[in-house]
C-alpha cells in the first residue's frame, strides 16, 4: 500500500468503514507475572506461506531475574526464549529447548535475534525479537492457527547481569499458558514492528483463554497431597483396622474404629482434592495414578462406611456376622493395599513431571509400607493362632 491508497485506507479506518485487520500487535500481561508483558506480531507473508519470520517482544520490570516466552502449551513443546539483563543497559536473549522438566538448555538451531530497541531503559527491560524458524514449534505443531498456545514463565530476584547465553537459570516461580487466535496478530510487514511502527500498528490487549500457576503453591500442594494420602493409606487405615484386634471390647467398633476410620477417610479425601488440583495445574488429569486414586478414595469414603454401618446395625439386631461384615473386612484390606501401591505409582508419575523428588522418598515409602504390611499380617496370624490353639 503506497501513497494515496494508504491515506485513503487510514481515512476509511478512521471513519470505521474498513476495519484495520492489518497491522496488529497483540499484547498479553499475565496478572501474576510480576509486571511482565508479551507482545506478538506476525507478518502476513508468514501466515500465507506457513513459514518465515515472527516477531515478539518481552518487557519486564527490573525486579525480575528472568522472563521467558515459549511456543506450545507445554514447557517441553518447543522453542523457549529466556531474557535477562546482560549489563546495566543491555539484555541477553537465550533461545532454549527443554526435553524434560529439567532446566532448558541453549539451542543453537533456533534462529532468533535481538532487534533495535532492545535494552534496559525507562525502568524496563525490553527485548525485541525476530525468530526465523518459529512458525512451527520444535515438536512440529504450527503456531499459525486460530488456537495458538504459548507458555510463559518468570523468576523474581536480582538481575542476572550475564551475557552468557547458557547462563544457569533456576526454576520459575510463576508460569502459565495462554491461547489466542493468531490471525489477530498478523500484518504490518515491518522488519521491526516494535520499533519502526509505521504505518501505525493497532495494538490489541489480549484477555485470552489462560491459566496462571504459582510454582511455590504447586510445590506445597504436591507435598501435602503425597503426605496426606500416604499417611491415610499406609499408617491410618491398616492400623485403625488392627485396633479391632488389639482392643477387642464391645465398644471398639462404634467408639474407636468407626470415628478414626472416618477421620482417615476425610484425610484421604482432602489428599485427593489436592491431587486433582495438582493434576489441573500440570494438565494431567488422565493416567493410571489419578484413576486408581479415584477408585481407592471412592471405596474408602463411600463403600466402606456403608458396609461397616450395615454390619454394625445387623450385629446389634441379631448378633450375627453378615456378608456386609465379611465384605467390609476384605474390601478394607484390599483398598489399603491398592492405595499403598497407587502411592508407589504416584512417585513414578510425579517423577516424569518433577525430577526433583529425592530418591530417598520412594525408598523410605517402600520400607514403611513393608513394615506396616508385615506387622498387620503377623498380628492377624498371632491372633488367629491364639483363637485356634
Ligand atoms: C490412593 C490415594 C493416593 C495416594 C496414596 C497417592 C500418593 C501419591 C504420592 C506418594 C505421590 C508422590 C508425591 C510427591 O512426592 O510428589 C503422588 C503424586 C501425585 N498424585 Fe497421588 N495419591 C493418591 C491419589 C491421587 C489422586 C486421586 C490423584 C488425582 C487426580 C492424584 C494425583 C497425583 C499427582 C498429579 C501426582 C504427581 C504430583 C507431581 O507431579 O508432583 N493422586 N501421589
Ligand atoms: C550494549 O550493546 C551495544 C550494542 O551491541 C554495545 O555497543 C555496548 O558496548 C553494550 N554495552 C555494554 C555496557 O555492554
Ligand atoms: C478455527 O479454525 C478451524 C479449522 O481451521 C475452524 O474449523 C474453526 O471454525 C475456526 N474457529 C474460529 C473461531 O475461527
Ligand atoms: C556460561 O554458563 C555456563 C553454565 O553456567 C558455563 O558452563 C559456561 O562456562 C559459561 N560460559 C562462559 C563463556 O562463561
Amino acid at each position: 500500500m503506497k501513497g494515496w491508497s494508504l491515506l485513503l485506507f487510514v481515512a476509511l479506518c478512521y471513519l470505521g468503514i474498513v476495519s484495520p485487520a492489518l497491522a496488529q500487535i497483540i499484547s498479553y500481561t499475565p496478572s501474576t507475572g510480576g509486571g511482565v508483558s508479551y507482545s506478538i506480531n506476525i507478518p502476513s507473508s508468514t501466515l500465507e506461506l506457513g513459514a518465515g519470520p515472527i516477531f515478539f517482544q518481552l518487557q519486564t520490570p527490573p525486579d525480575l531475574k528472568w522472563a521467558a516466552l515459549g511456543l506450545g502449551d507445554q514447557m517441553t513443546d518447543g522453542q523457549l526464549f529466556v531474557v535477562y539483563s546482560a549489563s546495566d543497559m543491555n539484555v541477553t536473549l537465550s533461545p532454549r529447548r527443554a526435553n524434560t522438566h529439567i532446566a532448558p538448555t541453549y539451542d543453537p538451531n533456533i534462529r532468533a535475534f535481538l532487534l533495535e530497541g532492545s535494552g534496559i531503559y525507562n525502568d524496563l527491560l525490553t527485548a525485541n525479537v525476530r525468530c526465523d524458524n518459529c512458525a512451527t514449534s520444535a515438536n512440529g505443531k504450527s503456531i499459525l492457527s486460530n488456537r495458538s498456545s504459548w507458555v510463559w514463565a518468570v523468576a523474581h530476584g536480582a538481575q542476572l547481569s550475564s551475557s552468557n547465553i547458557s547462563e544457569t537459570i533456576h526454576q520459575h516461580d510463576w508460569h502459565g499458558i495462554f491461547t489466542f487466535d493468531v490471525t489477530k496478530a498478523v500484518g504490518g510487514d515491518s522488519p521491526n514492528p516494535f520499533f519502526h511502527s509505521s504505518p501505525p500498528f493497532t495494538r490489541l490487549t489480549l484477555n485470552p483463554e489462560q491459566q496462571q500457576i504459582s510454582d511455590t503453591l504447586l510445590h506445597k500442594k504436591r507435598i501435602a497431597h503425597g503426605v496426606m494420602s500416604s499417611v491415610a493409606f499406609v499408617l491410618l487405615f491398616p492400623n485403625f483396622g488392627l485396633l479391632l484386634h488389639i482392643i477387642p471390647t464391645r465398644y471398639t467398633v462404634a467408639w474407636i474404629h468407626a470415628p478414626l476410620q472416618m477421620f482417615a477417610a476425610l484425610l484421604a479425601l482432602a489428599g485427593l482434592i489436592l491431587g486433582v488440583s495438582v493434576s489441573k495445574d500440570l494438565q494431567e488429569l488422565a493416567g493410571y495414578h489419578p484413576v486408581l486414586g479415584y477408585l481407592s478414595i471412592g471405596g474408602v469414603v463411600i463403600i466402606q462406611p456403608i458396609l461397616g454401618i450395615m454390619q454394625h446395625v445387623r450385629f446389634r439386631q441379631s448378633r450375627e456376622k453378615t456378608l456386609y461384615g465379611v465384605s467390609h473386612r476384605w474390601l478394607g484390606r484390599f483398598l489399603c493395599a491398592f492405595g499403598i501401591v497407587n502411592g508407589g505409582i504416584g512417585f513414578h508419575y510425579a517423577q516424569a513431571k518433577n525430577p526433583d523428588i529425592p530418591l530417598a522418598s520412594p525408598i523410605v515409602y517402600a520400607i514403611i509400607c513393608a513394615l506396616v504390611g508385615a506387622i498387620y499380617v503377623l498380628w492377624l496370624a498371632v491372633a488367629w493362632y491364639g483363637v485356634a490353639a
